[in-house]
């Protein structure tokens, strides 16, 4: 896989989704489909985005016993996705189950799995969880679980991209939300970096949701993100 821009569709149904994506003319971007879309519009969403010829990313961050999710990945996999994910606090044996189940129709799409959500602080880590580690450790440990059980890589942080790369090989692969324009409002993400940053740290993949789904001309705003992240015109 190379590196890519990934647009986050946090739309509540099919008709603003498309509504969105008929702003491309001529570019058919990578885009990510999660929970909320997903739920309200169920798997015909992901066929009929699939069938305009974009990538797609479902996110679902399965997490339950590994034969539950196992068996819900071998229904995602019918779907043909490029892109899915699992919770890494399932452990090992959970997401290698998982990719057994997504790889049992003879494709094999990318799995990678959430580590620490961002939304998740130090504290709450330690009062509630009762995780008494740095926040990066445990992050970094998970990465590594993921690796083990044969995932290709984790959503993280953009700032956490060459510390995981380190510890699981430049092979094993970061996406990174949390991006912003210098010029674009932070909204409720707390450490947010440049698409160029981005590149800089080692990013494989960028999601991006508002700076180009609030965007007044959203064509306009993915182009200029493939332009500093990926340093070319888009496609
Ligand atoms: O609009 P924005 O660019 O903040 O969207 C980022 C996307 O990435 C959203 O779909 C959000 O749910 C997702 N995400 C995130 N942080 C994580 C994991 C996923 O922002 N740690």
């Amino acid at each position: 896989m190379s590196k890519d821009v990934i647009i986050a569709c946090d739309f509540p149904s099919a008709e603003e989704t498309f509504r969105f994506l008929d702003r491309f003319t001529g570019q058919k971007p990578f885009v990510k489909i999660g929970m909320e879309l997903f739920y309200a519009e169920g798997p015909s969403i992901v066929r009929e985005i699939k069938r305009r010829g974009h990538k797609i990313f479902l996110d679902l961050k399965l997490h339950d016993i590994p034969n539950t999710v196992k068996r819900a990945m071998a229904c995602l996999a019918d779907l043909d996705v490029d892109m899915t994910n699992v919770h890494a606090a399932g452990g090992i044996k959970m997401m290698a189950a998982g990719k057994e189940g997504l790889e049992s129709k003879g494709g094999s799409p990318l799995l990678i799995a959430v580590t620490q959500l961002t939304s998740t602080s130090q504290e709450t880590m330690e009062n509630e969880l009762l995780i008494e580690h740095p926040l990066q450790d445990v992050v970094t440990q998970y990465a590594r679980n993921a690796k083990a059980a044969g995932l290709g890589g984790v959503v993280c942080s953009p700032l956490e991209a060459g510390m995981i790369h380190q510890a699981c090989g430049r092979d094993f692969l970061t996406i990174t939300p949390g991006i912003r324009f210098e010029d674009s409002a932070a909204d409720d993400q707390t450490r947010v970096t440049t698409p160029a940053k981005a590149r800089l740290l080692g990013s494989d993949y960028i999601v991006v949701g508002r700076p180009i789904t609030q965007a007044d001309d959203p064509a306009a705003a993915y182009e200029r993100c493939v332009r500093d992240f990926l340093g070319v015109e888009a496609k």
